[in-house]
């Protein structure tokens, strides 16, 4: 609900006020984010002017001003800056008017959070220049989240911004305390902590992506804040470029943190008339610590941003060829690992990398989308027509924003990849990016998804994007770049809203809410060992659900560690995520498990990728735990790291349950009350050795 009183906008959730106020001097200042407070709202927001000398000085300095800009006296980061026409950068916004909408409104070509509801615009003016700024909220009552994003006006002359954050939070001095999502290919999102001191804390990228090293998610939160207490306040953008939260701690202790697009190397010309939208960021508050945080974010993700029509849809099971085959397949291969996946039940075969142009190595074809005729004579089609007739679907892997100097595409339009005149082309995994931001590359990838996607044979798209961006031509383009990448993919989805996209980027390297806002599911990384992928999933799990998170049983050794680790535990782990299998059939010894595997997942998979999710421990035992809805069932994963002798297990505490409910174990006549499990705990029992697994389905028992 959004209300104005006197001076306050009062914007509420469940469980949640976020509280505006116009001051004194016509500011709009950030009164209150936190737990509901009731309506009784001192005037808080100016405790100090440490900047005025004289009384009648009047500075905006110690004010938790809601959208700073630059130059006036403001001295902390600001959220909005830019030259005006005479290059002055000074700026100075009052409050303007306001509008409560019924919904939501959508923004231009980037995606954005489907309405829940209310959404207030408030409109500030600048008082030396022709610009104008509206702030765009909008609240989330069940899933206590609001949504904020800022639209930049060029009323009356030409400005070049150089800074747009799509919002300002202001802060207690007690948030001193940052949680955030760091990595590297292969380590995708591992959860670090760290201590604000006076100063600005940075994460972000300036790859062009969201990439796999610092993730757009992060929490503020005060001391002795855990999984199960504490306030946490959890921020995350709805972008795929490079992005950047800046948090000052100001000379008061105060802190302010921004989110949105990365400012460095940023400029975007305004033309008199013209509007620039930023992104929208997403914040939730939680007076109960990281775990409701993730909640919060679960439910608003799957009921806001993941396209409807796949939300709450069933994901096939699918097997992938990548880590079975690699570059090196016949279509005898690819079918002899089809027929033994529909004989285990599983749904989808999905063709990797090296289907088309003469791609046997990464270095070169990408651009030429036609088939490899030596590796599949009768090309797509051919391949394709043969899985459906096992009564499996088809999918296929393309990574559509790229050209390798060695392809046909190449030789027609080398001005199509980004380079730097005069510099030897700067190469990823051998390949170059193509130009986004021009209206023929962008037609030529929606004709290559026409060629595939009309005849309806491919019901499922892998869309990968293995390098970042660099030698870009000029400031701003990484946005350009996005936004280019989002009309292309505006189109697509507009075209062929039944196919099923999977997104991709060397793995995990671009797991964001913009692309969840096309892709249901995204591939969590390269890392396939189930050991690592507890670290991974655990983290990724701290912003995104587990229905975006797609995971695959492979083969022992693992190719990325060479840990061996037991079929039992690398199943444990991938089924808490959208499953599927990616290995040699032929070569698995263990793959009459298979069949269990699969019926056992279907048994869960409504619980884990539509209901609550807690994380119980990640110590030396890795802990999981879905509850149903309802809280009728749930689904609880134990995995041993280093096997320890002579030591009694731990109990691990389980948590959702209905208090005075029984539930029973694994279908047998084992049961405990669920106040037992969640306050005695349950003890897991491991088989001997490292990296063991145990799985749980509780069901509760229904009176007769
Ligand atoms: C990336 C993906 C992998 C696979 C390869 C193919 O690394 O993350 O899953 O598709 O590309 O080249």
């Amino acid at each position: 609900m959004i209300r104005k009183t006197e001076n306050y906008f009062i914007l509420e959730t469940k469980n949640t006020q976020y509280i505006l106020e116009i001051d004194a001097e016509n500011k709009l200042v950030q009164n209150y984010y936190g737990a509901k407070i009731n309506d009784y709202i001192p005037n808080r927001s100016h405790v100090c002017s440490f900047f005025c000398v004289e009384k009648n000085e009047k500075s905006d300095e110690g004010k938790n001003i809601e959208y700073p800009t630059f130059g006036h006296t403001d001295f902390r980061t600001p959220a909005f800056s830019c030259e005006l026409p005479d290059g002055s950068c000074v700026t100075d916004f009052e409050y303007s008017d306001y509008k409560i909408l019924d919904k939501k409104r959508s923004l231009e070509i980037m995606p954005c959070a489907r309405s829940g509801g209310e959404s207030l615009i408030i409109t500030l003016k600048c008082k030396n220049a022709p610009i104008r700024i509206e702030l765009m909220y909008a609240v989330y009552e069940d899933c206590d989240v609001i949504v904020k994003n800022a639209a930049i006006f060029a009323d009356g002359e030409d400005i070049l911004i150089d800074t747009a954050f799509s919002q300002s939070l202001s802060l207690s001095p007690e948030y001193d305390n940052v949680c955030y999502l760091a990595g590297a290919w292969a380590r995708e999102r591992h959860v670090q902590h760290q201590k604000l001191g006076y100063g600005i804390f940075e994460i972000g990228e300036a790859r062009g992506t969201s990439g796999h090293n610092l993730n757009p998610f992060f929490a503020l939160y005060k001391n002795g804040a855990t999984e199960t207490c504490g306030e946490v306040i959890g921020v995350n953008l709805i972008y795929s470029g490079s992005h950047a939260a800046k948090i000052e701690t100001d000379r008061f202790g105060g802190v302010r943190a921004l989110n949105g697009i990365n400012p460095f190397n940023f400029r975007k010309k305004l033309n008199k008339g013209e509007k620039f939208e930023t992104p929208e960021a997403v914040l939730t508050y939680s007076a109960q610590g990281f775990g409701k945080m993730s909640r919060n974010f679960h439910d608003f993700i799957n009921e806001y941003i993941i396209p409807a029509k796949w939300a709450k849809k069933e994901r096939p099971v699918l097997i992938n060829n990548w880590e079975a085959t690699y570059f090196s397949f016949t279509e005898e291969k690819l079918l002899e690992i089809a027929r033994m996946a529909k004989e285990l039940g599983i749904e989808l075969f999905v063709l990797d990398d090296g289907w088309f142009g003469k791609r046997d190595l990464d270095n070169c074809s990408l651009g030429d989308w036609t088939p490899h005729l030596k590796k599949l004579p009768k090309g797509i089609d051919g391949i394709a027509d043969k899985v459906l007739e096992k009564g499996m679907k088809f999918g296929l892997w393309f990574e559509p924003e790229m050209i390798s100097e060695d392809s046909d595409l190449f030789r027609a339009h080398p001005d199509w990849a980004i380079v730097t005149d005069n510099l030897t082309p700067s190469k990823g995994r051998c390949q170059l990016v193509l130009d986004l931001t021009r209206s023929d590359v962008q037609d030529f990838i929606v004709s290559v998804f026409d060629r595939y996607l009309v005849g309806g044979k491919i019901s499922y798209v892998k869309w990968d994007m293995n390098r970042y961006l660099s030698d870009v031509p000029r400031k701003g383009y990484c946005h350009e770049y996005t936004l280019g990448l989002y009309s292309v993919l505006n189109r697509i989805f507009k075209k062929y809203p039944d196919v099923l996209f999977e997104g991709c980027s060397g793995g995990g390297g671009r797991f964001d809410l913009g692309m969840l806002c096309y892709f249901p599911q995204i591939w969590t990384s390269d890392d396939t060992d189930a050991v690592e992928r507890l670290k991974i999933q655990n983290g990724t799990s701290f912003a995104y659900p587990l229905s975006c998170m797609s995971a695959h049983v492979t083969i022992t050794p693992n190719h990325q560690t060479g840990r061996v680790c037991d079929m039992d535990t690398r199943f444990a782990v991938a089924c808490f995520g959208v499953f599927g299998y990616e290995l040699d059939l032929a070569k698995e010894p263990e793959r009459e498990k298979i069949k269990t595997q699969i019926e056992f997942y279907k048994q869960i998979k409504e619980i884990t990728l539509q209901g609550d999710f807690y994380r119980l421990s990640d110590g030396n035992v890795f802990s999981f735990q879905a509850v149903s809805k309802d809280k009728s069932e749930s689904a609880v994963l134990f995995v041993k790291q280093l096997s320890v002798p002579n030591v009694i297990e731990k109990a691990v505490r389980l948590q959702g349950l209905k208090e005075d409910s029984i539930y029973f174990v694994n279908g047998s006549g084992v049961s405990f009350s669920g106040a037992d499990l969640m306050n005695r705990g349950f003890t897991p029992e491991f088989a001997q050795g490292d990296y063991k697994a145990q799985l749980l389905v509780l069901k509760e028992k229904k009176e007769k």
